[in-house]
């Protein structure tokens, strides 16, 4: 059974379609990441799906329950069984964590005994216990997070929306964020949507992957396989650094990159490329470079060191194109490099 079902949900605001027909299926206890550039209408969704907002089509269900169908509210807010946390945490600045905590639980009218068990077990779960005295301004941004996170799941939700709620963390505490969601995710059995316009966030922290552009969701998947075979154009330059080619006939250096791409194009069932597609795209780690000149040769304008790889930028005749290399594969700037292809995709053009 799905934990959660969308289906052609749209929500217009002054006549323009924030979210626009989308479908999605959720499935118990995974983690659905939605990404998408800043405006693309990933908080109108959530919204919408916590009830928030009203639909003015389409139809919503979580555990077998229908919450809003055809432009109806079915279900209110606060009976749906879903707990949202956001990227700005919103705790209670006057009260501690505890009772932060314990909020939702005392709306419910759980007794204090039963409060004071359940904090205690959500203490522990997001690794918190002995700090439940403390007021939100004595907490770093990662313990507040987590005291949002345990208000969340003090209800335990059906289903869990995370509005870019790792956003406002710096990156390493992000990271450590990332791991922490997964592993409550996993002891508890959660069935988490995790909304971000990072996609790397996104990759690092899902099972599957649903990519949004302009109200619509454009592609979902298995992270692997949307980061692997990006059906468009727009998911192709969004889940990562991508090189396009189109079959350019005036280009020269287009053609000469296509003819040695298009042999490289993995096709499900590993059959080879039947027709000619729209577009091309390399990834920047699937281009290998080598010392010496080879079949192709291209000259080094630009080197970008980050640590754990590099970046470079190579001219090949009338193009530059982005290769990422190891971290000790050095090239200097004006070099002749020789390099191959090893992997390309094909794409469909966005217009
Ligand atoms: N309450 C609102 N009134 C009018 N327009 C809105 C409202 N909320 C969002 N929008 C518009 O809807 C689009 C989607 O916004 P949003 O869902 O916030 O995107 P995201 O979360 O992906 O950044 C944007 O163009 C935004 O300006
Ligand atoms: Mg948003």
């Amino acid at each position: 059974m799905l934990q959660a079902q969308l289906l052609n949900i749209s929500k217009q605001f002054a006549g323009a379609e924030a979210v626009d027909n989308v479908s999605m299926d959720i499935f118990p206890g995974e983690i659905l990441a939605v990404v998408g550039p800043s405006g693309c209408g990933k908080t109108t969704l959530l919204q919408l799906v916590a009830g928030l907002l009203k639909p003015d089509r389409g139809s919503i269900q979580v555990a077998g329950r229908t919450l809003s169908a055809a432009g109806e509210v079915l279900v209110p807010p606060e009976k749906r069984g879903i707990a949202m946390v956001f990227q700005n945490y919103a705790l209670w600045p006057h009260y501690d964590v505890f009772a932060n905590i314990a909020y939702p639980l005392r709306i419910k009218g759980y007794s204090r005994s039963k409060q004071k068990q359940t904090v205690e077990e959500l203490l522990e779960a997001v690794r918190l216990k002995g700090m439940e005295g403390r007021y939100p301004h004595e907490l770093s941004g990662g313990e507040q997070q987590r005291v949002a996170l345990a208000r969340a799941l003090a209800l335990n939700p059906l289903l869990l929306l995370l509005d870019e709620s790792l956003s406002n963390l710096d990156a390493g505490l992000r990271k450590e964020m990332r791991e922490e969601i997964k592993r409550i995710q996993r002891e508890l059995s959660l069935t988490i949507i995790h909304v971000t316009h990072d996609q790397q966030e996104a990759m690092a922290i899902a099972d599957r992957i649903a990519v949004m552009n302009e109200g619509k969701m454009v592609q979902v998947g298995a992270v692997e396989e949307v980061y692997r075979f990006p059906r468009t154009e727009f998911t192709a330059r969004f889940m990562g650094d991508s090189n396009l080619l189109r079959l350019n006939k005036d280009s020269p250096a287009e053609m000469k990159l296509w003819e040695m791409a298009r042999p490289k194009v993995i096709e499900g069932g590993g059959q080879p490329l039947q027709h000619t597609p729209e577009i091309l795209t390399v990834r920047s780690e699937d281009i290998k470079l080598d010392d010496v000149p080879g079949q192709l040769t291209g000259e080094i304008v630009e080197r970008i060191y980050h640590g754990s790889n590099i970046e470079y930028r190579l001219k090949f005749m009338d193009r530059i194109l982005r290769v990422k290399t190891p971290a000790d594969k050095f090239f200097e700037p004006g070099q002749q490099a020789g390099f191959t292809i090893e992997k390309a995709t094909r794409v469909r053009a966005d217009n």
